[in-house]
């Protein structure tokens, strides 16, 4: 039975001066939690670049502090007003306003409203749902789109931002499925990871980019998954095979798109954006029971690295700096309550 005034440890964000933030562990009370119908006791959560921006000040993500960013959180339900659910499910949380500007992951308690909530899967574990997180479940997301049209004859896949968390699981996965990969990164050292998670091939931004000048690039690629946008997005595209697919999730190179439109009226080309934060229900479950069955990636322990709470602050700096490897999974069941 949980006692409204019962203390559990978070990472909290503050804002201790007109756009200075700093991030401190502290003890915080269940009842001050917003209201929702689903208390959980976190287990795990997960780094993604948005929580990274949440917990840098930035107010386009969250609009008040003190804060708790998460927008990954998977656990168990201590108290569920709907029958939906019971104490004891296992449960994953992601997306819609968690971490943003509702208390997030990085909390050892969650409240939320029931229509958020996944029940967990058959065939997938709490701590493996997380090391997918809201980055894996975009690159399934990215790879679903792509998979209906494009097949593995078709040719080379591009992945780019290919060590981030949707590009490193978006390389296992297309791998797994039988397709060529080709990944696009910006770390000199980035090669034997990439490697083992599936890809032929990486190749740098900037080679990559290299006839972004040209109204249209010599055609190479059957499919892309693209995570950066701005000019690797422009350029991707114009190198896409005629009646290729090309998903869009992210702007950490840039939100603005240098292009024409020949790639679409000369070549048939497809761009497929993505919304993984208010997917729709039923498309959440189908793409976690993917990830839980044959998308499953036998790679899953190769691109991740495990975090307490504590730890977490420097590994937000590192993701900011864009010099992690894969994802970052983060244990709060290691920290006393
Ligand atoms: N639309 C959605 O629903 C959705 C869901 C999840 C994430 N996202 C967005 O997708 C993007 C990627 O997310 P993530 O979790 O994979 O982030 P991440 O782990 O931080 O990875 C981003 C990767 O992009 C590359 N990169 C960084 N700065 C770059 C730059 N200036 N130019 C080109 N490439 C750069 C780096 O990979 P390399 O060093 O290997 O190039 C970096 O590891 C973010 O913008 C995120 O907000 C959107």
């Amino acid at each position: 039975m949980v006692v409204k005034k019962e203390k559990y440890k978070a990472l909290v964000v503050e804002e201790t001066g007109p756009g200075v933030f700093e991030r401190k562990i502290r003890d915080r009370v269940i009842g001050d939690l917003p209201p929702g119908e689903v208390l959980i006791r976190v287990k795990y959560s997960s780094l993604n670049y948005k929580d990274a921006l949440s917990a840098s000040g930035n107010k386009a993500v969250t609009k008040n502090y003190p804060h708790t960013p998460g927008i990954d959180a998977a656990g168990i339900i201590e108290k569920s007003e709907t029958d939906k659910f019971r104490a004891g499910d296992q449960a994953i949380v992601h997306g819609y306003d968690l971490g943003m500007n509702t208390s997030g992951g990085f909390g050892q308690y969650i409240r939320v409203p029931a229509s958020w909530v996944v029940e967990l899967p058959e065939g997938i574990e709490l701590k493996e749902s997380m090391i997918y997180g809201t980055a894996g479940f975009t690159a399934a997301m990215s790879v679903a789109k792509l998979v209906e049209s494009v097949r593995p004859e078709d040719g080379e896949i591009l992945v780019t931002g290919a060590t981030g968390g949707v590009g490193c699981v978006a390389v296992a996965i297309l791998s797994k499925l039988g397709y060529t990969v080709v990944a696009g990164s910006g770390k000199s050292n980035a090669k034997d990871f990439l490697q083992k998670l599936g890809a032929k091939e990486v190749i740098g931004r900037e080679e990559l980019k290299q006839d972004l000048h040209r109204p249209l690039a010599k055609a190479r690629w059957a499919g892309v998954v693209d995570t950066v946008g701005g000019e690797l997005l422009a350029a991707a595209i114009k190198a896409t095979k005629p009646h290729g697919v090309v998903t869009c999730c992210g702007n950490v190179a840039s939100p603005d798109l240098p292009l024409n439109v020949y790639p679409f009226i000369l070549r048939g080309v497809t761009l497929v954006g993505i919304d993984a934060q208010n997917c729709r229900m039923a498309v959440r479950k189908q793409i976690w029971k993917k990830l839980a069955t044959d998308w499953k990636i036998s790679a899953l322990d190769k691109l991740y690295k495990e975090v307490s709470l504590h730890e977490l602050s420097f590994e937000i700096d590192q993701m900011l700096k864009a010099l992690h490897l894969g994802r970052i999974l983060v244990d709060l069941g290691s920290l006393p309550k």
